[in-house]
């Protein structure tokens, strides 16, 4: 069988990062194309020299390349976005442009050269709903325009929009990963990441801050068991045309997230909260619970995630240990 070569936009992200290593461990090809506007260097470091890797840092809003960069591959990962609630909210311009403008690029080369593409969505599209869990084709309720941290959620569902009308226009082979929260090794808080944050500052002894009354829940799931998934998903026929939730359905609470962190780190850390006004402005909104219904993947992909709570922490810790561990001078 011919060699696969995947181009991944945004690898040197978080997850895109782990996909560009299974990937190439699975014997493909890959190019990463990332502005390393929240991607970094160091996460494709250790892959820089290997057979069949090329990073090209750039933007996928780079029309010319983007054109060329699809044309020579065989699969594409969307990966690349601006992602983080702390980020969309301070630029919310840039925002819109690189999801929205971003996925209309893949999406039209991918279509000329008819490409099999993965858009990576998020389960922000769901936005205020509270009937969990989630399935892909339930209504979706959003906030009003003037807050704009509904702006991540509806750009990434007119993504989700303009891919379900390539499909249905010209079939092309395009699915949509609605991705619930994703931690692991790689990950970090600045972006307003809750278990990142939380897991650097217990580390820290510092205190872990929770927005609002912590009793509102989530689901984490573990990197290596979405990118397993991602992996996967581009080769299943049934998979094409369809919009999939990936995630775990674990649900914890943040104050529970917490406490776990600080007992398994055996931190001194405290727990402190402070009111959503405060650490995101006036009028934020957030939602109590989100989970997945993950019927769809288990049936398409038999998908099960694999790694608890537990292990994302401990996984999570080593990183940012050993992160800490290097930069101590000799
Ligand atoms: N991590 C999660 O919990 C989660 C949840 C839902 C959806 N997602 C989606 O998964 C994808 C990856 O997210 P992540 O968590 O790895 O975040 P990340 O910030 O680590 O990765 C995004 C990458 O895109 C790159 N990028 C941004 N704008 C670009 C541009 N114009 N051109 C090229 N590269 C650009 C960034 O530099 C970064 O490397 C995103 O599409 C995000 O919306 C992630």
């Amino acid at each position: 069988m011919p060699q696969i070569h995947a181009l991944i936009t945004g690898g040197a992200g978080f997850i895109g990062s782990h996909l560009a290593e299974s990937l190439l461990n699975a014997g493909q090809k890959v190019t990463v194309l990332d502005d390393l506007s929240t991607g970094r260097y160091s996460n494709l470091a250790q892959l820089e020299g290997r057979e069949g890797f090329r990073l090209i840092i750039d933007t996928v809003l780079n029309d010319a390349l983007s054109e060329e960069l699809i044309r020579e591959s065989d699969r594409v990962y969307h990966l690349a976005s601006a992602v983080g609630v702390k980020l969309i909210l301070e630029q919310p311009v840039r925002t819109i442009e690189t999801i929205f403008r971003g996925t209309d690029v893949v999406l039209r080369h991918c279509t000329r050269f008819r490409k099999r593409v993965l858009i990576a969505s998020t389960s922000e599209v769901y936005g205020k709903g509270t009937t969990v869990p989630f399935r892909e084709d339930d209504d979706v309720l959003t906030g009003a325009t003037c807050r704009h941290r509904w702006a991540y959620s509806c750009a990434k569902a007119l993504d989700e929009f303009l891919a379900l009308a390539h499909w249905r226009e010209t079939r092309l082979p395009v699915v949509i990963a609605r991705l619930f929260n994703t931690v692991g090794p790689r990950q970090v808080g600045q972006y307003g990441m809750v278990v990142p944050r939380f897991v650097e500052a217990a580390l820290a002894g510092a205190p872990l801050t929770v927005y609002g009354d912590g009793q509102q829940t989530r689901c984490f799931c573990h990197v290596l068991d979405v990118v397993e998934a991602l992996q996967n998903i581009l080769e299943i026929p049934g998979c094409l045309g369809k919009v999939i939730n990936l995630g775990s359905d674990e649900e914890v609470s943040i104050n529970r997230l917490a406490t776990t962190i600080i007992e398994l780190l055996n931190s001194p850390s405290r727990i402190r909260h402070v009111p959503f006004e405060e650490a995101y402005g006036e009028g934020f909104e957030d939602m109590l619970r989100r989970v997945p219904d993950l019927e769809r993947p288990r049936q398409l992909l038999g998908y099960s995630p694999k790694r608890d709570l537990k292990t994302i922490i401990l996984d999570l810790a080593a990183d940012l240990n050993s992160k800490r561990t290097a930069m101590v001078p000799s």
